[in-house]
């Protein structure tokens, strides 16, 4: 029914950033032809200005419609406002399939790395949230920084500040999947009805262990949503399958 690319921390401009993988990676995803593709955030890994224009160079590869959102190294050096210039608006909703919603949120701080969403976007989610209800549509949200911790992720430092707040809105407005970024594992959580998936890095080797660098899909379809984890290399593992209760 709906099948979506989620993929995240391109990190442009680190000494650790693999183009090879970026444009494999864009390569597979556009030969799964999704119906949109969301990036979530770390596109550059200082904010730089070229660094921004590389990333939306190799946005342009994606075929798909596509959703983006900043992270925390992109809201480095004033980044938050190049963003703006050269990729798009930091938050904004995406609707160009029937019944999808998808919500996209800013949780970066200039030059800071912990997240925070901040009551005014909050309240913006929470409308957007329920006019979805309304029309009964599919609702995602897409954010750069976890609202959960990660596992494997060590000592936890950069949740976002405000993640007691933005999880309560999310369950009461049940959101369908909550996609993130930020911490280079990928993982899935279940609360409720809601899963919170977040992507690996799509092409750094800010990598933990023997982890590939990965992204994720997502497939809804009349009775599951299914969340997959897909390797560079073409391997792929099943990171979550619920009951698709908005049918
Ligand atoms: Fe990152
Ligand atoms: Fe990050």
């Amino acid at each position: 029914m709906v099948f979506i690319a989620h993929l995240s921390d391109f990190h442009v401009g680190s000494l650790s950033f693999q183009e090879d993988y970026l444009l494999k990676s864009m390569d597979t995803i556009n030969s799964m032809d999704p119906d949109v593709t969301i990036v979530t955030g770390d596109l550059t890994e200082n904010g730089y200005y070229m660094e921004m224009e590389k990333a939306a160079d190799y946005l342009e590869i994606i075929k798909s419609p596509i959703m983006v959102v900043p992270g925390n190294h992109d809201a480095r050096h004033v980044g938050d406002q190049c963003f703006r210039e050269i990729i798009r608006d930091r938050y904004g909703t995406l609707e160009i399939i029937d019944n999808l919603k998808i919500i996209g949120l800013d949780s970066s701080e200039p030059d800071l790395d912990y997240g925070k969403v901040g009551r005014a976007q909050q309240a913006w989610m929470e409308e957007q949230l329920k006019d979805a209800s309304d029309n009964g549509m599919h609702k995602i949200i897409a954010l750069h920084h976890h609202i959960i911790p990660v596992p494997r992720t060590g000592r936890e430092r950069n949740v976002l500040s405000d993640a007691g707040d933005i999880l309560y809105s999310i369950l009461e407005k049940k959101a369908d999947i909550v996609l993130s970024g930020h911490k280079h594992v990928a993982h899935a959580w279940m609360v409720e009805d809601t899963a919170f998936a977040t992507a690996g890095t799509v092409s750094s080797l800010k990598l933990r262990g023997k982890d590939p660098a990965s992204f994720n899909t997502v497939n809804i379809d009349e009775d599951y949503i299914e969340i997959v984890l897909n390797t560079v290399d073409g391997e792929t593992n099943r990171l979550v399958k619920y009951e698709n209760r908005c049918r």
